[in-house]
């Protein structure tokens, strides 16, 4: 073993301590270290502390994730696992990686086979490497040629630990995967435990649910190949009625992942949890051949002392620095107009020109046409697989547009669904075995389409070029990658018989290499992630495209509930909000253009609806709008987010409809904010009560300013407050009626 160590990673310095015994640790740093003696691997980050130790007979055992404990507990011995190696009951250990095997009876983070049939596995610590910020440690079989390398990222800043694994196959013969999970999360011995997590279902994502913990196995998962609208792979676990939105312990995760996922909540027998997540193992196998290796996705982990409101942060901020794609991270996500709801399939030259005019008078930064402007595209039963402009919409093909939009000083964006293969296509008639399928079985259809295996190097390889040369021959700023069905039917045509049920992991695996090759050539074009709304919205995803198409619901109600589920996961910036026409939606329910644009600049804001029949009123309206959004943009993109009155309070769970919903996104140094308030219907003449606002300086002044549709109209209600007022007492907002916002601007007074 190496000598003590102790890693930096954030200010102030520690100094590197060696040397035989020397056990010098100061917690009170953010810090990655190996405490040589009682063999514990601590890593500490500004409110949290996660620590495994190597007991006795070199397993890797779990002692600890919460709240930071005194260094000199894990010295003494004091922090141990707990319950020893011949107690009764399963997983005794709280192996960190446990391997199937021995008498493992809990849901086991990997399974392997073999090649002499055995599956039963013996990890044993081999050794550590600790590099700046990253610790690997590597465990081996105690007899079989297998590697695994465990890898750990700490980022004390956010209170967040990156997990992934590497499994190597050493040996010279095969060795069969069957479960590759990212990391089993343990979690401390606590009375009850409740789950938090996102829900949905199309136009219904990532709504927040809860569900009270018991013995017994709780998962959310996708089997579809795709992230999915029904669940999404985040989760959030408090001890029972002990937190909510602003206080209360909350350990939550997420997994970087796009294809098919399981998070597993398990309570064994002792009233232990554990969360095991990563690529499902549901359908899957794959085949390590001598010398090769297999990563998993990275499954993040974190703590928050501060209830939901500061686990979301804290997930934003490492968002906004650590996952979404350079260099276009930190800018500024332009305003879009997309045509799709206005025009469908039915487009032209002529009209999108039309259109684009339009919305570069109301202050659009960004133009996206979306489906129906390639090969026969002209309804939804013909043309995807066929990424050549349409000769007859568009007879000289992009440029005429494109020139047209650049001309306007917007940029140009268009809509792809790539993995997408019509029967009545090009692509399909040339090549009926791309797809995936069995033989004598039916290729069932959604939407009239059919999906091309990604797995096949060549179909994967067809579909690079494609895209590269729509890229290389138009001038694109922006691409939407459409998924709007997920894999049923997984055949796999002229697949090796070891390697079938690969499929599902080398679909999504080559999705993010065309998209990883796409960004390298092309490196200033932005990517919106969609999947018939938000099925594909993850870390994975988010990792190599810059935004999500959260819905297809664009109903303000409906959003409101979506988009709120959303930010417990995933920052304001990375999702896109488009004011479509009124009313619109599935409800065809009649809301006031504010409210419509209230709830829509909450994120990264866009417009959908038919320019061409907005009424000269609507177009006035909106041009104010576009403008406001531009001036309180960097506090929405870059700011912190509090959910003063979210849909759902924790921990009560259900849907906390109380009709009055309040946002506030505060800049980061604490000088500026923009709350939103929205009021479903005022009743019985009763006053509203305050909205307590969050993360301003108690002791500085703020001048406040309610802001008002229609750019003639000088902001009403202005006054100059102390930040601890505005925290304390709060600020009351009169309204009366029906589907009513506010939109208020707070800046420190000079
Ligand atoms: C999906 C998307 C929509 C739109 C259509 C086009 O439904 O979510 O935004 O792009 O496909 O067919």
């Amino acid at each position: 073993m190496k000598p003590s160590l102790i890693i930096r990673i954030v200010v102030p310095a520690l100094l590197l301590l060696c040397g035989a015994g020397v056990i010098s640790v100061d917690a009170s740093e953010a810090s990655l270290q190996f405490l040589e003696k009682p063999r514990i691997f601590l890593l500490t980050g500004q409110a949290s502390q996660y620590a495994v130790s190597v007991n006795q007979e070199r397993e890797l055992v779990h002692l600890w994730w919460g709240p930071r404990l005194p260094s000199a507990d894990y010295e003494s011995g004091a922090v141990l696992p707990s319950a020893n190696r011949t107690g009764w009951g399963e997983n005794p250990q709280y192996l960190e990686f446990p391997g199937w095997g021995e008498w493992r009876y809990l849901e086991p983070a990997l399974k392997v086979r073999f090649a002499d049939g055995v599956r039963d596995l013996r990890l044993r610590y081999a050794s550590h490497q600790i590099d700046g910020d990253r610790l690997t440690i590597t465990l081996k079989d105690a007899h079989y040629p297998f590697a695994v390398e465990l890898r750990y990222r700490l980022l004390p800043q956010f209170d967040l630990l990156e997990r992934s694994a590497v499994f190597k196959n050493t040996g010279d013969q095969p060795i069969g995967l069957e479960q590759a999970l990212s990391a089993v999360w343990h979690l401390p011995h606590l009375q009850a435990w409740t789950m938090t997590y996102l829900a949905g279902k199309w136009g219904a994502e990532t709504q927040l649910r809860q569900v009270g913990l018991d013995q017994g196995k709780f998962q959310i998962e996708s089997r579809r190949g795709a992230t999915s609208h029904q669940f999404n792979p985040w989760f959030a676990v408090s001890e029972a009625g002990r937190a909510g939105e602003e206080h209360g312990e909350v350990w939550f995760g997420a997994l970087a992942w796009s294809g098919s996922w399981k998070i597993a909540a398990e309570i064994n027998s002792a009233g232990r949890l554990q969360i095991a997540g990563g690529i499902h193992d549901f359908d899957f196998t794959w085949q390590l051949k001598p010398g090769e290796r297999f990563e998993t996705p990275v499954f993040v982990g974190g703590f928050s002392a501060e209830g939901f409101g500061a686990a979301s942060r804290q997930l934003h901020a490492y968002q906004l620095a650590e996952v979404l794609p350079r260099p276009q991270a930190r800018e500024l996500r332009p305003i879009i107009y997309n045509s799709w709801y206005a025009t469908e399939f039915n487009i032209n030259v002529e009209q999108q020109i039309s259109l684009a005019k339009k919305a570069k008078d109301l202050g659009v930064e960004l133009f996206v046409m979306d489906d129906g402007w390639f090969g026969k595209r002209d309804h939804d039963r013909a043309g995807l697989g066929d990424w050549f402009p349409s000769k007859t919409k568009f007879p000289q093909g992009l440029k005429p547009l494109t020139d047209a939009v650049h001309g306007l000083g917007m940029k140009f964006g268009l809509w792809v669904e790539p993995e997408m293969v019509n029967p009545d296509s090009d692509l399909y008639r040339a090549h009926p075995d791309w797809v995936f399928h069995f033989p004598n079985r039916p290729r069932t259809e959604q939407r009239s389409q059919l999906i091309l295996n990604f797995a096949r190097p060549d179909v994967a390889g067809h579909i690079f070029q494609v895209l590269d040369k729509l890229l290389t021959e138009n001038d694109i700023d922006f691409i939407k990658w459409d998924m709007n069905r997920h894999i049923m039917e997984p055949g796999w045509a002229g697949v090796p018989t070891t390697q079938p049920k690969e499929v599902w992991v080398r679909h999504t695996q080559a999705v993010y290499a065309i998209l990883d090759r796409l960004r390298a050539r092309h490196p200033r074009v932005l990517w919106e992630s969609c999947s018939g709304g938000g099925g594909r919205a993850d870390l994975g995803i988010l990792s190599r495209t810059d935004q999500v198409w959260t819905s297809d619901n664009t109903d303000p109600l409906d959003r409101l509930l979506i988009q709120d589920g959303y930010t417990y996961a995933y920052a304001a910036k990375t999702q896109v909000a488009w004011v479509t026409d009124n009313p619109d939606g599935i409800n065809r329910r009649d809301t006031p253009l504010a409210f419509h644009f209230h709830c829509a600049m909450m994120g990264t804001l866009g417009v959908g609806g038919n320019l061409l029949k907005w009424t000269a009123e609507e177009v006035a309206q909106t041009k104010w709008f576009l403008e406001e959004y531009k001036q309180i943009r960097p506090l929405v993109q870059e700011g912190q987010l509090y959910r003063l009155r979210p849909f759902v309070v924790p921990p009560s769970g259900g849907f906390g409809d109380n009709g009055f919903w309040a946002y506030e996104y505060v800049s980061p140094d604490r000088t500026r904010a923009v709350l939103f308030a929205f009021l479903r219907s005022s009743q019985l003449g009763n006053d509203l009560p305050a909205i307590r606002l969050r993360g301003l300086k108690p002791e500085a002044g703020y001048q406040v300013e309610v802001r008002q549709p229609g750019s003639a109209q000088p902001p009403t209600a202005v006054q100059t407050l102390s930040g601890a007022t505005l925290m304390e007492r709060g600020m009351t907002l009169r309204m009366r009626g029906d589907y009513l916002s506010a939109l208020v601007r707070i800046a420190e007074a000079k």
